[in-house]
């Protein structure tokens, strides 16, 4: 009786899954920082992003560089560094991580993090399968509260356009209701078939309802700089670390 209860209530369960990792469980692992982050299923980023600069005067005038080295925990935290200076000509050494799943549909994406107060770098929490499917929190440290000609400050919040056309994307930017460089604080990404839904500390502060990605994708966080006045500033003249304390993903895969 109660095995046939359970087979008539599982297939509503079939493709949702649960990741949650607390850093700060790393100091008592035992395992190196590779191993601990292979067995919580995420993967390190090691490539570079290269830039049409200088024969596009707008792209960044700095490729970057994902590389293992910049990624570490310490002291309880998932610590994301962009290396500085950097030379002229030279790549900018960045970190990211991501989701082994790739097949992620929708779901509640939560990050609690401290942002670097070095200027010139983007910390970036955000779903991904290519540049026009992707949907990001994204925290620019040269514009936390001042902007350019280019940047309005705040907590930028993006859907990437769908056609791949990056002038129509759908953005907004918030004001960030509490200092993101003093404290922990949860930025989250809900993101279902008509919405994508951001949360400062559990409190919505934004929903985008166009170029909401539609395809299955993995959920990344990033720090990198490519020295543009027009997103990342910078890039830093000193290290920019980003400390990730936890993460908590619910999601549909498909
Ligand atoms: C998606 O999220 C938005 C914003 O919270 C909500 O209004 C809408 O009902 C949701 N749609 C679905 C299909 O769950």
């Amino acid at each position: 009786m109660r095995s046939i209860l359970l087979v008539a209530v599982l297939p509503a369960f079939v493709g949702a899954k649960t990741l949650s990792v607390d850093f700060s469980t790393f100091a008592s692992s035992g395992l190196t920082v590779a191993q601990f982050l292979d067995q919580s299923s995420l993967y390190v980023s090691a490539y570079e992003v290269q830039t049409s600069y200088p024969s596009d005067p707008t792209a960044d005038p700095f490729p970057h560089t994902f590389v293992t080295d910049n990624v570490d925990i310490q002291d309880g935290y998932l610590t994301l560094k962009v290396s500085g200076p950097t030379a002229q000509g030279a790549s900018v050494l960045s970190a990211e991580v991501g989701t082994y799943d790739s097949n992620i549909l929708y779901g509640t994406f939560k990050t609690v993090a401290i942002a670097s107060p070095v200027p010139g770098v983007v910390h970036g929490f955000f779903t991904y399968k290519n540049d026009c499917q992707e949907s990001d929190i994204e925290l620019l440290t040269s514009f936390y509260t001042t902007g350019n000609t280019f940047v309005q400050p705040g907590l930028q919040l993006t859907n990437q356009n769908l056609q791949c056309d990056h002038t129509q994307n759908t953005h907004t930017q918030v004001a960030y209701p509490a200092d993101p460089t003093a404290a922990e604080h949860e930025y989250t990404l809900i993101w279902n078939s008509s919405a994508t839904t951001y949360l400062f500390d559990g409190t919505v502060v934004a929903t985008l309802n166009s170029n909401v990605p539609t395809e299955p994708s993995s959920f990344l966080w990033n720090s990198w700089s490519g020295g543009n006045e027009r997103w990342s500033a910078g890039p830093p003249t000193q290290d920019a670390i980003l400390k990730i304390k936890s993460i908590s993903l619910d999601y549909e895969t498909a």
